[in-house]
């Protein structure tokens, strides 16, 4: 499986760029972008040695792989995000999403769009049963972007890890293939 490119009225999704580094620098080196991230804010080095990883993912051909695109705004030319999407397991058919956007582009709708893209991806051209997205309880822009979206809160997991520096709860959504089918 390999899709190079999705499109919306607003957006493009398609595999990073060596070129993206500024616009990826510039959410990527952001405190308020990586609360809730194991990644810390990258410096410049710290950015190009992510763009350079996330380059080359830029397919689905075996399960353990991420996908991850950059999200182009079309009328400016410019990567505002990006959106992961990884396959858990081909036999089981489980994938997961995950999404980050400069805070210049959140409540735009931006960040739902990409990810009803990456979903439909899911859905249909890799055939999975089930997607899921887990957050921090606290990263409620995170649990409501997956309500959106028509997921399901799963599991609540309190205190099942310390997360830079102190103990965090978890949310788990998930969604079905038929639960996204009748979203359509
Ligand atoms: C999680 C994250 C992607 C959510 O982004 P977001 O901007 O809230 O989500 P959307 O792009 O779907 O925008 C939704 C908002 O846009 C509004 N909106 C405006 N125009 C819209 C349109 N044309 N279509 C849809 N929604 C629109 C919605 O009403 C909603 O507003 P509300 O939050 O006041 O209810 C963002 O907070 C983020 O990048 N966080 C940092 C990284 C992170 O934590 N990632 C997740 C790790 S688990």
């Amino acid at each position: 499986m390999f899709r190079p490119e999705l499109k919306t009225d607003r957006l493009v999704l398609r595999p990073f760029e060596p070129g993206d580094l500024d616009d990826l620098h510039a959410y990527r080196s952001l405190p308020e972008v990586c609360r809730y991230l194991y990644a810390e804010p990258s410096d410049r080095a710290d950015a190009a040695e992510r763009l350079a990883r996330q380059v080359d993912q830029d397919q689905l051909t075996a399960e353990g792989q991420e996908l991850v695109l950059a999200v182009v705004l079309a009328d400016v030319d410019r990567v505002i995000g990006e959106v992961g999407l990884t396959w858990h397991s081909e036999t089981d058919r489980q994938g997961e999403i995950g999404y980050l956007f400069h805070p210049d582009f959140h409540g735009k709708g931006y960040a739902h769009d990409a990810a009803a893209q990456v979903l439909g991806l899911g859905f249909g051209e890799l055939g999975l049963r089930r997607i899921k997205a887990t957050c921090d309880s606290r990263n409620e822009p995170s649990w409501r972007l997956m309500e959106r979206l028509g997921m399901r809160r799963e599991a609540h997991f309190r205190s099942c890890e310390i997360f830079k520096g102190e103990w965090r709860d978890v949310f788990v959504y998930a969604m079905l293939a038929e639960e996204y089918q009748a979203t359509k």
